[in-house]
């Protein structure tokens, strides 16, 4: 029996933005939701809450709605870590078995680390809690650990509060705590406001506990995994370090980054292997390519899968619910939404695809555009396999094109087209030999008039 509760209700007024700190973003998703997943993937059964402020109430909404697994408490004034979790004591009053306390502004933390924390509390029967910690060199904003000689700690100082020689401790907390149910409470009641900064430190139930004769260990692990995010500085660190990290995944999959360094991942992007991506490649949310695709410089691509063998770009913007089937080519200037384009069709310059189904070998001429929005409603194309779009075309939606049919270049096509019709939907072309000339010397006439007056 397993239960966790995410505190996220802090001001982050050190990230100077109105944005909530935990609705950052880091690879497209918000840090709360990095540390939401890690704690899914500690147990599946594993009951979550979170610590919100009552400014947030469009996250709650959005997690009540979405994730009826996670529930929401508020925490009225943002009076410190202790005060926060105290919001949740629904949450573990009464429960015996392990809580995990886990900061919303901590993003990288591994299942496994936790699993390990759980396992330490576990099987010593005399521990009350553990405490995740990791080394790092001062100066540091982290609380630090001071421990007797067994690996036990006896208390946790914030560096605000700190003397000169704990700020020299490079043992730090990273804020992570794994708790018998059975004592939370009664040591969260027990924690006092800091005399220097006025707030309730969840840090402080380690001296309490201590002073119990109950005992306090910790775990260790990397700094990296548990870098705290409290300033936009901070957050770029992070979204460095995880962009590494995608990139480096991705090579060792197989996948080709021509220059690695400019190709931005989402947490959730999916590369087969033998896929080459060119420089200046944006990977929004829910992505999925398959082998031998290659995308090209200065593509945008957000929910979209792009299957075998497919190329896209330079320049191509793909976004989100399309599907690019194997073999098809979309080319330079061209944006596509909402959209299938059959296997081996081409899309290859300068047009704009929004809620319509290719079927496979069409060719779709440089400037078509499907005319989808009336200013009210969106509305659907659909052209079936082997249509020849002639450039410069609007086909104003809903539109059905059969197959095998050809739609001349410039056309406004406002009714379905049956299979194999050849469609001209333009102004017939007037000629009139010497009427150049003629209209120059009428407007050079009437330019020299103009001057005269
Ligand atoms: C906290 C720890 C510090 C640790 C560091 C690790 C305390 C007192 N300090 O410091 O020892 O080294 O994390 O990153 O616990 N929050 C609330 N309500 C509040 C205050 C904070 O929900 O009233 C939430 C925040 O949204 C955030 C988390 O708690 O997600 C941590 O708060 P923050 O103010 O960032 O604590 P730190 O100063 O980083
Ligand atoms: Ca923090």
């Amino acid at each position: 029996m397993l239960r966790a509760v995410i505190l996220a209700a802090g001001k982050g007024s050190r990230m100077k933005t109105p944005l909530p700190k935990v609705l950052h973003k880091i690879g497209g998703r918000t840090l709360l939701n990095h540390v939401i997943t890690a704690a899914q993937n500690v147990d599946p059964a594993i009951d979550i809450s979170v610590v919100l402020s009552p400014q947030m109430p469009e996250v709650a909404v959005a997690y009540q709605d979405q994730d009826h697994s996670i529930q929401v408490f508020f925490q009225q004034e943002q009076l410190g870590t202790a005060h926060a979790l105290l919001a949740a004591e629904h949450a573990f009053q009464d429960f015996s078995g392990d809580v995990l306390v886990m900061l919303g502004d901590v993003p990288f933390i591994q299942p496994a680390t936790l699993k390990k924390m759980l396992n330490r509390l576990d099987q010593n029967p005399q521990a009350a809690l553990v405490v995740l910690a990791m080394h790092q060199t001062a100066p540091n904003p982290y609380g630090r650990l001071v421990t007797d000689n067994q690996a036990k700690i006896k208390k946790i100082v914030e560096v605000k509060d700190a003397s000169d020689d704990e700020k020299k401790i490079t043992l730090c907390n990273s804020g992570f705590f794994a708790v018998k149910g059975k004592h939370l409470l009664d040591l969260l009641k027990k924690v006092q406001p800091s005399p220097v900064t006025g707030e309730y430190y969840l840090t402080d139930i380690v001296a309490i506990a201590d002073s119990q004769g109950l005992q306090v260990f910790y775990e260790e692990t990397n700094a990296t995994e548990v870098q705290g995010i409290n300033t936009q500085h901070d957050l770029a660190v992070a979204e460095a370090c995880f962009q590494t990290h995608a990139r480096t995944k991705a090579m060792e999959n197989g996948v080709t980054l021509i220059d690695p360094s400019s190709v931005y991942f989402s947490f959730d992007t999916q590369i087969a292997s033998h896929v080459t991506i060119y420089p200046q490649v944006y990977f929004g949310p829910q992505v999925t390519i398959e082998s031998g695709a290659e995308i090209l410089s200065f593509s945008h691509l957000e929910g979209a899968h792009i299957k075998s063998r497919a190329k896209i770009g330079p320049f191509a913007r793909i976004r989100p619910s399309t599907i690019i089937e194997a073999d098809a080519r979309i080319g330079n200037f061209v944006e596509i939404k909402n959209t299938t384009v059959g296997s081996q069709s081409k899309v290859n310059h300068l047009a704009y695809v929004g809620d319509s189904q290719i079927g496979s070998q069409c060719n779709i001429g440089a400037g078509t555009i499907t005319v989808n929005y009336d200013g009210v409603n969106k509305w659907k194309t659909t052209i079936k396999d082997k249509v020849f779009i002639g450039s410069n075309s609007s086909l104003i939606a809903p539109l059905t094109i059969e197959k095998g049919a050809i739609i001349a270049a410039g056309s406004t096509i406002t009714h379905d087209v049956a299979e194999n019709a050849l469609v001209f939907g333009r102004a017939r072309q007037m000629v009139k030999n010497g009427g150049a000339d003629r209209i120059r010397s009428q407007l050079q006439d009437k330019k020299s008039k103009r001057s005269i007056c």
